[in-house]
C-alpha cells in the first residue's frame, strides 16, 4: 500500500524545467549566482593576500596609510547597489507573473489532507497524489487544506504554495514539456509526511482529453454544489421563491459588491468562501446579519463544491429551486 504512494525517481539535484517560467527562474538563480562570485570573489581573495602578507613574524610595512580614495569607495558601493536593483526589477516581474494566474486558466482544486493530496478537475474527475494536466494550457490549482498546513511543492515548475487551513490559496502554471514530474508536501505535517508525495503528468492536450475520459464521468463539481446548496439550506433564504430578504446569487461571481461600510468587494473564490463561513464579517449593503456561519459545520471538499456551484450561477448557469 505505502509502496504505491512512493514514486521511485533518483534524486535530482537539478531537476528539469517543465515550464518557460521554470527556466527564466533558473536563469535569474545561476545570474545571481555568477553575480555573487564576482561580489565575494575579490573580498576573499584579498583576505587571503593579507592573510599570506602579514602573518606573524613577517617583515613588513604595518603603518596606516591616512589617504583616502573617495571614487573607489563610492564605486564599491554604488556599482553593487545597481547591479542588485536589476535582480530586483527582474525577479520582481517574475514574482507578479507568477502570482497572478491568467483568467482563462483551467481551475484544479488541490485538498490537502493528513497525508494525502486530492486534486479534482473542473469536470468533476479527481485522482490522489497523482495530477494530470494538459501541455501548454495555463492551469491555476486552487489550494486548501483540511486539517494542518501543508505545502504543494512542485521543483520542475520551481513553484511551491501552502495549503493552509480555512484559506485558499493557488498557484499557476502552463507547463511546456511532456513528461512525468515529481509533486511533494514541503511541510512537515505529522508522521506520514514524506508520503504526501505523487507525480505531476503534463500530457499532450489530446492524451489529456483521452485521460479524462478513462478518469470517468463523475458530476461535476457545480453539479454536486447545486445538491449541497440544498443539503445545507442555503436554496432556503437564497433560492428564487424564497420569502427571506437574502442577496440573489445569480451573476454574483467576480462582481463588484457595495458593503455595509461603504467599501467595495469583489466576489471572488476568496470572498463567497468568507461569506459562507463567517457571513457576519462583511455586511453587504442593505442587508440584515441573518445569515448563520458555516465554519467548523463544512468540510473542505464540500465548500469547494459549493463555491463552483455559485461560480456556476455568474456563468449562465442553472439554477435548481
Ligand atoms: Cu502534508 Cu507534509
Amino acid at each position: 500500500m505505502i509502496q504505491h504512494f512512493l514514486p521511485h525517481y533518483p534524486p535530482q539535484l537539478w531537476p528539469p524545467a517543465a515550464s518557460a517560467m521554470a527556466n527564466e527562474i533558473d536563469i535569474i538563480f545561476v545570474a545571481w549566482c555568477v553575480v555573487l562570485f564576482f561580489l565575494v570573489a575579490p573580498v576573499f581573495g584579498f583576505m587571503a593576500y593579507c592573510a599570506v602578507r602579514y602573518r606573524a613574524g613577517r617583515d613588513v610595512d604595518r603603518s596606516h596609510r591616512e589617504a583616502r580614495n573617495l571614487p573607489v569607495e563610492m564605486s564599491w558601493m554604488i556599482i553593487p547597489f545597481l547591479i542588485s536593483l536589476v535582480f530586483f526589477f527582474w525577479a520582481g516581474d517574475v514574482f507578479l507573473q507568477e502570482q497572478n494566474p491568467p483568467p482563462d486558466a483551467m481551475v484544479i482544486t488541490a485538498l490537502g489532507r493528513q497525508w494525502m493530496w486530492k486534486f479534482q478537475h473542473p469536470g468533476g474527475q479527481w485522482e490522489i497524489n497523482d495530477l494530470h494536466v494538459p501541455a501548454g494550457r495555463p492551469i491555476r490549482i486552487n489550494i486548501e487544506s483540511q486539517d494542518v498546513v501543508h505545502s504543494l511543492y512542485i521543483p520542475a515548475l520551481r513553484l511551491q504554495e501552502d495549503a493552509v487551513p480555512g484559506r485558499t490559496t493557488h498557484l499557476w502554471f502552463k507547463a511546456d514539456r511532456v513528461g512525468a514530474y515529481r509533486l511533494f508536501c514541503s511541510e512537515l505535517c505529522g508522521a506520514d509526511h514524506s508520503l504526501m508525495a505523487g507525480t505531476l503528468y503534463v500530457m499532450a492536450p489530446a492524451d489529456y482529453a483521452a485521460w479524462l475520459k478513462h478518469a470517468g464521468n463523475s458530476p461535476s463539481l457545480a453539479t454536486e454544489g447545486r445538491h449541497l446548496f440544498v443539503a445545507y439550506g442555503c436554496s432556503g433564504c437564497h433560492g428564487p421563491s424564497s420569502t427571506v430578504h437574502a442577496p440573489d446569487l445569480d451573476g454574483l461571481y467576480d462582481r463588484p459588491v457595495p458593503l455595509q461600510d461603504g467599501s467595495i468587494v469583489v466576489a471572488d473564490d476568496a470572498y463567497i468562501r468568507d461569506k459562507i463561513l463567517m457571513p457576519k464579517k462583511q455586511i453587504p449593503a442593505g442587508y440584515k446579519p441573518v445569515m448563520p456561519g458555516f465554519a467548523g459545520k463544512i468540510s473542505e471538499a464540500d465548500l469547494a463544491q459549493l463555491i463552483a456551484y455559485i461560480k456556476s450561477l455568474g456563468e449562465g448557469g442553472e439554477r435548481e429551486p
